[in-house]
């Protein structure tokens, strides 16, 4: 199989060793199972692991795109005892009807699996068809539209179909999947007053088992009559039996350590506070400068000769995360003071940054961002009077580290951030230092380490950062 086919169907499948270790964990954890549900079998590991551990599991059903795989698992499982119990369909997953084919089936239903962890640009970008349905472009933009998010899992959908099928029944879905998915999907059947009644997470290695470099674990999650206040235990190891922590849903949201959370609730606060982000421009080699023996290059090493009306010094969100904020060789083109500002003004102000942003018209002007379009040439974003406030507390949200920064002016200029920053404008050095330090420890360091998980592709964002109230965490310090 090509590597291409291998993205798009997940084709990863999983070794003998690890199905076997999987239902263990299931058979300690007395999980039970009448019938056995395999949605994306492959070529039958995991579901020959799960009949061997379950000899009383008498039915099964099982689904597999790829013809020879489906035949390879017809033929491993024909010689158990449940054989005749189980039919094994060469199927699409996205054309199934799964809460039809499962009603049938003897309670308590073990879902057991390893569905493609491939996701939407992924599939974009080899141009894959295995979506929801067959006019796979359409379909992405629909699940786009339909969950407000851009970076969508294949699986993610494939577990939501799963649990809304098995609403309302005795059943355990037991998936190996990546963390991120697996929070999603907990999350949403939180949010939407699924009874689960226990949930686990066990971190795997996915490098040994699948030779990818994913955070992954095996989800186990029960639903039947009880509800279990929403919280998923967290364990570091497939053969742990005491969590190292527990992630849940409250207050809606997700958080990732519900202990934390609970002895620092009360620093939330009720109105969002409002974290800004950097200066988007999207065009750094004609909007960035280093500044060497006092003249500017841009992106392409070529010296510039503008005024410095427009030129503000920059620290990157790398420089951020290493506490590099105090001085810095980079500059930045700041065209506008306002979002949709007028930058005609541009050409009397500094008639040599006008011609210069004349000359790279083209470039700026094919931006592919839409917030571009029917603005003003040269136009920015994430841009106010807070850009040009002279002290400023920063976070990068590109590193994993929850480190605030000071920035205060330099070479006589207020330091601006890139869009990956996020920052509060301060007044004073004193008020900035105050704010740094609150922010960096005690209290608030607890409360935000509460919401982060840290395995998110972009665990610190504004929304996470605006929940702290800063008055009530300033009083919580001087406790
Ligand atoms: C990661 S492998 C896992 C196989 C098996 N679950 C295991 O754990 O050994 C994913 C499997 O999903 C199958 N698959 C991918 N897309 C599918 C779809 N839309 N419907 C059914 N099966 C699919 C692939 O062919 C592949 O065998």
């Amino acid at each position: 199989m090509s590597d291409r086919r291998r993205i798009e169907f997940g084709d990863f499948q999983t070794p003998d060793s690890l199905a076997r270790d999987v239902c263990r964990a299931l058979r300690r954890l007395r999980i039970p199972a009448a019938s056995i549900v395999e949605p994306t079998c492959g070529i039958g590991n995991l579901a020959a692991a799960a009949f061997e551990a379950y000899p009383a599991a008498g039915v099964g059903r099982l689904a597999e795109l790829n013809a020879d795989y489906a035949a390879q698992t017809r033929l491993r499982l024909a010689t158990i005892p449940a054989a005749g119990g189980i039919e094994v369909r060469e199927a699409d997953f996205f054309r199934t009807d799964w809460q039809e084919w499962l009603a049938p089936l003897p309670e308590p239903l073990l879902v057991i699996g390893n569905p493609p962890w491939v996701n939407n640009s992924q599939l974009g970008a080899i141009s894959g068809q295995n979506a929801p349905t067959k006019n796979n472009s359409a379909a992405l933009r629909g699940i786009e539209a339909l969950t407000g998010k851009s970076n969508f899992d294949v699986s993610e959908w494939m577990l939501n179909t799963l649990v809304d099928s098995v609403a309302g029944r005795r059943a355990t879905i037991a998936m190996l999947c990546k963390t991120s998915v697996a929070r999603k999907v907990l999350a949403r059947a939180w949010a939407a007053g699924r009874s689960i009644s226990s949930a686990r997470m066990y971190l795997i290695d996915s490098t040994s088992s699948f030779d990818a470099s994913v955070d992954a674990c095996l989800l186990v999650c029960r639903f039947g009559s009880r509800s279990s206040p929403r919280r998923c235990d967290l364990f570091a190891r497939l053969a742990d039996t005491h969590p190292c922590r527990q992630f849940g849903f409250r207050d809606g949201r997700l958080i990732a350590d519900t202990r934390l959370y609970a002895r620092w609730r009360h620093l939330r606060s009720s109105a969002p506070v409002r974290w800004r982000s950097g200066i988007k421009h999207d065009c750094a080699k004609v909007m960035e400068f280093r500044r060497t023996g006092g003249r500017y290059f841009n992106g392409w090493g070529q010296p510039v000769a503008l005024e410095e009306e427009y030129l503000f010094p920059l620290v990157k969100s790398s420089q951020v995360a290493a506490g590099l904020t105090t001085e810095t060789d980079r500059w930045m083109l700041v065209t506008q003071r306002r979002v949709g500002d007028d930058t005609g003004q541009i050409r009397s102000r500094a008639p040599r940054t006008w011609r210069y942003l004349q000359l790279h018209a083209e470039r700026l002007g094919r931006r592919r961002s839409s917030i571009y379009r029917n603005r003003p040439p040269f136009s920015i974003f994430g841009v106010g009077q807070y850009t040009f406030a002279p002290w400023k507390v920063a976070i990068s949200g590109l590193y994993k580290k929850l480190a605030f920064r000071k920035l205060g002016p330099y070479a006589g200029k207020p330091l601006v951030l890139d869009d990956t920053a996020y920052f509060l404008p301060c007044t004073t050095e004193a008020e900035a230092d105050r704010l740094a330090g609150m922010l960096n420890e005690g209290p608030s360091h607890e409360f935000l380490s509460s919401l982060l998980f840290w395995d998110a592709k972009r665990p610190i964002t504004a929304d996470a950062l605006g929940l702290l109230d800063l008055e009530l965490a300033r009083a919580a310090g001087a406790e």
